[in-house]
């Protein structure tokens, strides 16, 4: 399976989702073989489901994140059940955000995983390495002890998004990102691997030929439903370099 993702971060109220969702229909994106996920604000949940229903348009939501912890006494929290309830199947675990804004550990991060498997939601988990550790040229090693907690289990997908690549315009050569493919193809062989940092409609013409690549998550670049549409035509057809 193929994925493209739009992560809006702390970007788009409601009203804003709206017409993004309205846009991106009226734009009648051709879509053949990829899936399709919106990762809006939890506000927008019910609100943009509720379109996306009405309308049929061929996008699902994704949250950002989930508790750790099934339900109490956790202020500002949302749980995984409130994610399940709303008809949400996906969730992004483990984002470079969430782990350096947030201190989010990778300890923290094998419970939200446990907990999402627990509802039935399916588990992204994002990793990458920062710049010391690019520039040390020890990003194998860096990402061997992120992904350590998931040693014997075989999460569906993993984005690999270099931290210092997010929203900083610069992207890894494609040979090294190449090297984390083969790398996750060898440890975690059923998964499906997406790339994100810094992913335009100029950057994904040359990731977008990575053989075993399934996809991208996307920040930036996908917060207007036309630049989005436009990553979204160069993956299908990375050949097309238009
Ligand atoms: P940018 O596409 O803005 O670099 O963000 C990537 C990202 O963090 C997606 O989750």
């Amino acid at each position: 399976m193929k994925y493209l993702i739009a992560n809006w971060k702390m970007n788009h109220t409601v009203a804003q989702g709206i017409e993004y969702l309205k846009e991106y229909q009226s734009l009648q994106p051709k879509i053949s073989k990829t899936k399709v996920l919106i990762a809006p604000s939890y506000t927008s949940f019910f609100p943009l489901s509720q379109i996306i229903q009405k309308e049929t348009i061929p996008v699902s939501l994704c949250a950002q994140n989930i508790c750790e912890f099934k339900r109490g006494a956790y202020t500002g929290e949302v749980s995984a059940e409130m994610i399940q309830e709303i008809g949400c199947k996906y969730v992004l675990l483990g984002h470079s955000e969430r782990r350096h804004l947030f201190h989010e550990s990778n300890e923290s991060i094998n419970k939200k995983y446990q907990m999402a498997l627990d509802y039935s939601l399916i588990p992204i988990i994002c990793f990458g390495e920062t710049l010391p550790v690019y520039q040390t040229k020890k990003t194998v090693s860096y990402i061997t002890e992120q992904l350590l907690f998931l040693k014997g289990e075989k999460p569906p997908i993993f984005a690999y998004e270099p931290v210092w690549s997010i929203g900083s315009g610069l992207i890894p050569r494609i040979d090294e990102i190449e090297t984390i493919v083969d790398f996750m193809k060898q440890n975690f062989p059923a998964s499906s691997l997406l790339y994100g940092g810094s992913v335009n409609p100029e950057t994904i013409q040359s990731i977008a030929k990575i053989e075993g690549l399934d996809g991208f998550l996307v920040g930036g670049a996908s917060l207007q439903a036309v630049t989005f549409i436009k990553l979204l035509s160069s993956f299908e057809n990375p050949g097309n370099d238009r």
